[in-house]
């Protein structure tokens, strides 16, 4: 209780020197919808949702489009993770008000109640970091950090009157082992265009990077694969047709042994990383 209290009350005082405007009315303190949420959660030890850890050390699988045949097999590492939930966007409404700019990471340290030079501040400001370097060449990049930001840049690649989907992988169902050959069960090749990938970043609360090729075209697959455990996973799996403007040096091709532009380059997503399609 008493630090619920001590919380709030510096909660307060930094909404006031964040946003004075709106600092009249109490009850719209975004800060306070984020405490309750992580309460609400059973998070209250911590603020942090998302699992840096494994956030930072998921290495994916490359590959070709030839490996999804149906019968075929192939190892795959999909990192376990228990629920989706720390990885769904909050509203816009809850997140607007909380800078996200490296200038204000001081704000940000206290807002979140880490000390700075601890392993999460250096991921918040890798982070932002990362969020707000020059977008690679040919890429519209976005990091967006609520569910009508991601739809309003969706909608301004797909088309403002599109419907939109999210697709993600399913979760696997244990944590050992994570590497394992899956059976390819099933392949289905769902469209070739406009796919928008999205990867979570590590960060309090659920924050994506987005980044649209432009002029190029991917293609998207659901494939169900079934482990070596008995697993099932149902996995996005992206390829990307044109690697020609990627660097000799990027791992995708190195560990594929192609030269760019020699084969299209696919892999998985892991259930925390998302895809957008048209609908
Ligand atoms: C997958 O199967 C191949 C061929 O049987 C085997 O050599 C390899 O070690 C297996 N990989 C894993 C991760 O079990």
């Amino acid at each position: 209780m008493g630090n619920e209290f001590v919380t709030c009350i510096f909660l307060l005082l930094l909404f006031l020197t964040l946003d004075p405007g709106v600092a009249s009315n109490v009850l719209r303190l975004p800060s306070m919808n984020l405490v309750e949420q992580i309460e609400d959660d059973g998070h209250s030890s911590s603020h942090f949702h998302v699992d840096i850890v494994s956030l930072a050390n998921y290495d994916p699988t490359f590959t070709v489009m030839k490996d999804i045949q149906v019968g075929k097999t192939i190892p795959v590492s999909f990192p376990y993770i228990k629920d989706l939930s720390p990885y769904q966007f909050l509203s816009r409404e809850k997140t607007h008000h909380i800078p996200f700019s490296s200038k204000a990471i001081s704000e940000l340290h206290r807002f979140f109640s880490v000390f700075p030079g601890s392993k999460q501040a250096m991921e918040i400001e890798q982070t932002l970091k990362f969020c707000e370097r020059d977008p690679p060449a040919g890429e519209a990049t976005a990091c967006l950090t609520s569910f009508e930001s991601l739809t309003d840049y969706a909608r301004g690649i797909i088309g403002s009157d599109s419907d939109i989907r999210i697709v993600r992988s399913s979760l696997i169902s244990s944590s050992t082992p994570t590497l394992q050959n899956y059976t390819i069960m099933e392949s289905k090749e769902r469209l070739t265009g406009k796919v928008i990938p999205c990867h979570a970043e590590p960060y309090p609360y659920a924050v994506y990077y987005c980044h649209f090729q432009v002029n190029t075209d991917n293609k998207l697959f659901m494939v169900s694969l079934r482990g070596e455990n008995g697993d099932w996973v149902d996995a996005v799996f992206l390829c990307h047709m044109d690697s020609s403007p990627w660097s000799v040096k990027s791992k995708a091709l190195i560990r594929l042994g192609l030269k760019p532009g020699e084969s299209e380059v696919c892999h998985f997503f892991p259930a925390y990383d998302l895809v957008v399609v048209p609908q």
